[in-house]
C-alpha cells in the first residue's frame, strides 16, 4: 500500500488569521498536487514563544479546529493539524488534532513530554512555565495506513515510539520546532533512530525559518524510511515536502532484519 503525504513547512508569524490564510493556501496546493494526507508544523498558529499561547488558545471546537475540520471535509483529505496551544479548563496544552476527509475528529495528540531545556550559550525554554503535559499516545488510520502521531520534544523518549511501533504504527507523524541549537546537532539523528529501531517511517515537518521571531525555528521537513536513511527533506524556506509512505517497503525490512521480533524483552 502506498499513501502520498505533504508535510507543509509554512511560516508562522504574529497573528492567527495570517497563519490560517498561509496553511489555507498550503493545504489546497498540498491537496491539488494528490496528497492524500496533509500534516502541518507544531504550533502553526502562533508564534513558538510562551507568551502568546495564553492569548492565542482556543477550546474544542474552536476557530482554527472548525478550520482544519472543513479543509479536510472540502479537500477529501486527512489533516494533521500540526499543534495549536488548546484551552481547557484553566489548562493550555500543546495540541495536534487529526481529521479525515469526512470531517471527523479521528485523533487527538496532547504533546506529553514538555520542552524545558537550558542548554548553556544555546537557548533556555520552559514550556511548563504555561503548557500543560498530556498523559496518553496516540494512534490512528488512514486509508489502511496505521499512524502515530507525536510531538517534537516527544520524539526524544525512544519508549514513546517503540510503544507506538509494538501497537503497530508504520509511520509517525512528528510536528515540530527543533532550534538553530538543537537542529543541527540532533533532528536528523532523532528522526534515523526513531525510524531504525522501530523500522518505520518518521514525517517531522517543522515551521520554516523566520530570523524576525523570538523562536527561530530549524526547518529541514523531512522523511526517514524503515531502513534508516532519509527518504527526503526540504531547507529552511517556506515549502512542502511530499513524500509516500510504502508499507511493503516496511514488511521488506522487517523481513530481511526481524529486529522487533528478535527482542527479547524479559532480559531488558
Ligand atoms: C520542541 O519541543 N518544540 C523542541
Amino acid at each position: 500500500m502506498k499513501l502520498k503525504a505533504a508535510l507543509i513547512q509554512m511560516k508562522v508569524v504574529e497573528g492567527k488569521d495570517l497563519n490560517l490564510q498561509t496553511a489555507e493556501k498550503m493545504l489546497r496546493k498540498s491537496a491539488k498536487e494528490g496528497a492524500r494526507l496533509l500534516v502541518l508544523p507544531e504550533m502553526f498558529n502562533v508564534p513558538y514563544d510562551n507568551s502568546r499561547f495564553p492569548e492565542y488558545a482556543e477550546g474544542y471546537p474552536g476557530k482554527t479546529t472548525e478550520f482544519l475540520k472543513d479543509m479536510a471535509n472540502e479537500l477529501n483529505v486527512y489533516i494533521a493539524g500540526g499543534s495549536i496551544p488548546e484551552q481547557d479548563r484553566d489548562r493550555i496544552y500543546n495540541t495536534s488534532y487529526i481529521f479525515s476527509p469526512a470531517g471527523e475528529l479521528i485523533g487527538k495528540h496532547r504533546k506529553a513530554h514538555l520542552f524545558d531545556i537550558d542548554v548553556e550559550g544555546g537557548i533556555t525554554f520552559k514550556e511548563s512555565d504555561v503548557l500543560s503535559p498530556g498523559d496518553e499516545s496516540t494512534i490512528f488510520d488512514v486509508d489502511g495506513v496505521k499512524m502515530g502521531l507525536i510531538i517534537c520534544y516527544d520524539i526524544r523518549f525512544p519508549e514513546f515510539t517503540r510503544k507506538l511501533a509494538l501497537q503497530g504504527a508504520q509511520a509517525v507523524l512528528v510536528p515540530a520546532a527543533f532550534n538553530l541549537v538543537t537542529g543541527p546537532a540532533h533532528w536528523h539523528l532523532s528522526a534515523r533512530a526513531r525510524a531504525l529501531d522501530n523500522q518505520v517511517y518518521m514525517l517531522l515537518c517543522s515551521q520554516s525559518r523566520n530570523q524576525e521571531s523570538s523562536y527561530t525555528a530549524y526547518g529541514h521537513s523531512l522523511m526517514a524510511g524503515p531502513w534508516g536513511d532519509i527518504d527526503s527533506e526540504l531547507d529552511i524556506e517556506e515549502g512542502i515536502l511530499y513524500v509516500t509512505i510504502d508499507t511493503e517497503k516496511i514488511e521488506k525490512v522487517r523481513n530481511e532484519l526481524p529486529l522487533l521480533k528478535h527482542r527479547r524483552e524479559e532480559i531488558y
